[in-house]
């Protein structure tokens, strides 16, 4: 036995979390303190000290609409299971009478219909995104002060006890679960506080004081709103199954510029691995991203605006180029403002580029445009090309 006094360091992560921490911080902008709770969350996990007979972690996510609440459970499956679509999805609003809860967990044998009913939450479906590595499910309850008082009870027992019984009387076993809940309680009392009467949120960076340092008791005013709110509306014994509540903040210009960086990106992404097998590149001036940042912004519906303000100005007349083959494979595609029509304008700058060339144009950090070095375009540098690379 050797003795040693060496002190030690509990703070740090193992790569497998500083990985996810990593892939996370790419994808979802200004959620930090999310983030941290569900690397450690993961650590624990990764150490064999969750708790056992529980979900390997409970979730309650607080905040405003189109702040990142989904986008971060997607981002994890993605990083963990490589697809976002791999979270179960609860809409509790739809599940308000007793028949309705029968779609969750099907109805007892003898009832009209058993054998038909597929429970939404069986062990199968549970599973059924388990990878060779990692046996993680990922469960999302959105709205949750919308669930009756039947769903209310059924959730209590998944997260207490990681077990839920179906109408047939089969168990599910959630201990392989990471069980997510969101609600926008709270939110209209945080966004009022940040910037009352205007239509901006204030980011991070406008959120700081005269010495230029993030003004946190104003943040932790907006989150300690968020906290009430939840507990004047969930009882004690809810609250205490929780393992982290999380507050979201809600997303100022700053951070909405950095997300449209991100939606820019997976556009491209879409354009890549689209069914036509045709990848072009696109790449969008200053003005023409000004202009869908003052399209996009609009503090009640965060990113979501965002979001729409992109499928209606830019990839809807994309697919349109598409259809009408203006638009080939191998293009590069300069899309500009034009300020007297108030639209996107769509301009060829190059043709038959190849594959390769095109990859190098994007970041193809945030998520591989699969398929695009499979899609018949040109891999070897043809005579005439003469691609300007404008990096985006
Ligand atoms: N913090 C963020 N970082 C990156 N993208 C974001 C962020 N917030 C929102 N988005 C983008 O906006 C879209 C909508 O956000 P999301 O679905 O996560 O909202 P939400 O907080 O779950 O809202 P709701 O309460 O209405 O369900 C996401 O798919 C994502 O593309
Ligand atoms: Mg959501």
């Amino acid at each position: 036995m050797g003795q040693v006094n060496r002190q030690l360091d509990p703070a740090q992560t193992g790569w497998e979390a500083e990985k996810l921490d990593a892939d996370l911080r790419k994808r979802i902008v200004g959620q930090d303190a999310a983030i941290e709770q569900i690397i450690s969350i993961y650590q624990t996990n990764l150490a064999g000290m969750s708790s056992v007979g529980r979900p390997i972690g409970n979730f309650l996510f607080l905040g405003p609409t189109g702040s990142g609440k989904t986008r971060l459970v997607e981002a994890t499956a993605e990083s963990l299971l490589g697809d976002g679509r791999a979270v179960i999805k609860i809409d509790c609003a739809e599940f308000q009478h007793s028949h309705e809860i029968a779609k969750l967990i099907g109805s007892p044998p003898g009832y009209l219909g058993h054998r038909e009913t597929h429970p939404l939450l069986s062990q199968e479906v549970l599973n059924q995104y388990h990878t060779e590595r990692f046996k993680l499910s990922f469960v999302l309850f959105d709205e949750i002060e919308k669930a009756s008082d039947s769903l209310w009870n059924l959730l209590l027992g998944i997260l207490d006890k990681a077990t839920l019984t179906l109408g047939d009387n089969r168990r599910v076993d959630f201990s392989r679960a990471l069980i997510f809940m969101t609600s926008n309680l709270g939110a209209s009392e945080m966004g009022s506080m940040l910037r009352p009467n205007v239509g901006f949120a204030a980011s991070d960076t406008e959120r700081r004081n005269a010495s230029g340092i993030v003004d946190e008791k104003l943040n932790d005013k907006v989150a300690r709103a968020g906290l009430e709110a939840a507990r004047r509306k969930f009882t004690p014994e809810f609250m205490n199954r929780i393992d982290k509540t999380v507050v979201f903040r809600p997303l100022g210009e700053a951070e909405l510029r950095r997300i449209l960086t991100l939606e820019l990106n997976m556009v491209q992404q879409r354009v890549f691995s689209s069914a036509t097998g045709a990848p072009f590149v696109f790449s969008l001036t200053d003005a023409a991203k000004e202009f869908l940042l003052r399209e996009g912004t609009d503090m009640k519906y965060g990113a979501r605006h965002l979001k729409r303000a992109i499928e209606r100005n830019l990839v809807h007349p994309l697919s349109n180029l598409i259809a009408t083959q203006q638009v080939r494979g191998g293009d590069l595609i300069r899309v500009d403002f034009d300020a007297s029509g108030s639209r996107l304008t769509f301009f060829k700058e190059a043709e038959d580029m190849p594959a390769y060339a095109m990859v190098q144009m994007v970041d193809i950090s945030l998520a591989p445009p699969m398929g695009v070095l499979s899609t018949g375009a040109a891999v070897e540098p043809p005579r005439t090309a003469n691609a300007k690379s404008s990096r985006r």
